[in-house]
C-alpha cells in the first residue's frame, strides 16, 4: 500500500445517513508553483506535507495547528533550486565535493509515489503515511554513474510524531558497489535562537566546517547559540534534544543508522548572502541534521541500507513542571 487509507470495516457498512465522514489520511494536491505535494492528516489534527519535488517534508504541525518546521518566507519552489526549509534530503553526498552539486541531487529531483513498496515493519497505530521513490534518470547517471532505488516513507504517528524512513538499494547490474554520504537536513522552527539549547552533543567530537573541517571536542555544557555555527558531530547519540525556552517546547530527535549530526545556523552575515532566506530568519530556525558523513556508506549490488529519523515535540513542562533533559533523552 502506497499511502495510508481509512481502515476498511469487516462488518456491513451502516446506512449512509449514519456513516461518519472520515477525512482521508492522505491527499495529493497542487502546491506552490504547481508542484505536487502530499498532505498527511494524523490523529487529533496533526498534519504533514511532503513535496514530490525533493521528496521533501515542508510542514509538520501539532494538534494545535502550530508549525514545527522552519520554511523560509523566501523559499523558491522552482527547480532546480532546493526548497529552503523543512527536511531536504542530502544524497548521494553531504556537502560539496567533486562533480556533484552541494548536498547531492535527491533534494532537487522529482520523486514519485511508490505504489508497491517492499514491506516495512510498521506500528499498526500509524494510519497516515506515504511512500515515495527516487530512481536515477539518464542525466543523473552521467553525474553519478550508479543505479539505485531510494524509498522514503514519511509517517505521522498516533501522537503526532513525524518519522522518515529511507531505504537505499544498490541496483547496479555491473557488479559495482557504490558509496555515499547522507543527511536529513532538518530545519526546526524556534522562537528565538538565543533562547535555544541543544542537549545530547556535549563532550562529542566534531568537525568544524567554519575552521576547515578541523576536529575539536565539545565542552561539557549544552550547546547555546551566539554566532554562526556549522559543525558535524561525530558518533552522536541516538537522541538529541532541542530545548526552546521561550516556546516551552522540546524537540526530541531520534536517529537510527545515522551516526553523525550536523548543527547549522547561518547567523546574520550568511543569512544576508542567501537569496532564498530572509535577513532576520536565522533567529527563528536551527538545523539539527542526523547524518552519515564521516564514514561513507558502501552498498554492494543488491544490498540495502536503512536510515530513520523520528521527531517529536513535547512541552518543556513535561516532567512535573521542570524539564529533565536526561529523562527525555533516555526515555
Ligand atoms: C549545512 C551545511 O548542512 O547546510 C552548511 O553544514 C551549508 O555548510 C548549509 O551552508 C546550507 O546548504 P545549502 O546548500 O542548502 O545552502
Amino acid at each position: 500500500m502506497a499511502a495510508g487509507a481509512p481502515p476498511s470495516s469487516p462488518s456491513p457498512p451502516p446506512p449512509a445517513s449514519q456513516q461518519q465522514q472520515q477525512p482521508p489520511f492522505y491527499e495529493l494536491v497542487k502546491g506552490s508553483s504547481g508542484l505536487e505535494k502530499v498532505q498527511l492528516r494524523g490523529a487529533r489534527g496533526c498534519f504533514a506535507e511532503i513535496y514530490l519535488y525533493g521528496g521533501q517534508v515542508t510542514s509538520w504541525k501539532n494538534d494545535h495547528g502550530e508549525e514545527l518546521l522552519f520554511i523560509s518566507s523566501k523559499a523558491i519552489f522552482k527547480p532546480p533550486k532546493a526548497i529552503r526549509g523543512g527536511i531536504p534530503i542530502c544524497f548521494p553526498q553531504f556537502g560539496a565535493h567533486g562533480n556533484l552539486e552541494q548536498h547531492g541531487f535527491a533534494r532537487n529531483r522529482l520523486w514519485t509515489i511508490d505504489d508497491n513498496p517492499p514491506p516495512l515493519p510498521v506500528n499498526p497505530a500509524i494510519k497516515a503515511f506515504v511512500d515515495l521513490i527516487l530512481k536515477p534518470s539518464e542525466e543523473d547517471l552521467k553525474i553519478w554513474p550508479h543505479s539505485f532505488e531510494f524509498r522514503l516513507r514519511v509517517a505521522l504517528g498516533p501522537t503526532g510524531d513525524l518519522s522518515l524512513t529511507s531505504r537505499i538499494r544498490n541496483t547496479n547490474t555491473d557488479g559495482r558497489s557504490f558509496s555515499y554520504t547522507f543527511a536529513y537536513h532538518t530545519y526546526f522552527s524556534v522562537s528565538d535562537i538565543s533562547e535555544v539549547r541543544v542537549e545530547g552533543l556535549e563532550t562529542m567530537d566534531y568537525l568544524d566546517n567554519l575552521k576547515g573541517k578541523e576536529r575539536f571536542t565539545e565542552q561539557g555544557d549544552a550547546i547555546v547559540f551566539e554566532s554562526e555555527i556549522d559543525k558535524v558531530y561525530l558518533a552522536a547519540p541516538s537522541k538529541i534534544a532541542i530545548i526552546d525556552h521561550e516556546k516551552k517546547r522540546t524537540f526530541v530527535v531520534t536517529k537510527e543508522g545515522l551516526p553523525d549530526a550536523v548543527v547549522w545556523n547561518p547567523w546574520d552575515k550568511k543569512a544576508k548572502a542567501m537569496q532564498d532566506f530572509g535577513d532576520g530568519e536565522y533567529k527563528h530556525m536551527l538545523c539539527v541534521e542526523p547524518a552519515a558523513i564521516e564514514k561513507s556508506i558502501t552498498l554492494k549490488p543488491g544490498e540495502e541500507w536503512k536510515g530513520r529519523l523520528a521527531l517529536s515535540a513535547v512541552p518543556s513542562s513535561y516532567c512535573s513542571g521542570q524539564l529533565d533533559p536526561l529523562k527525555v533523552l533516555q526515555g
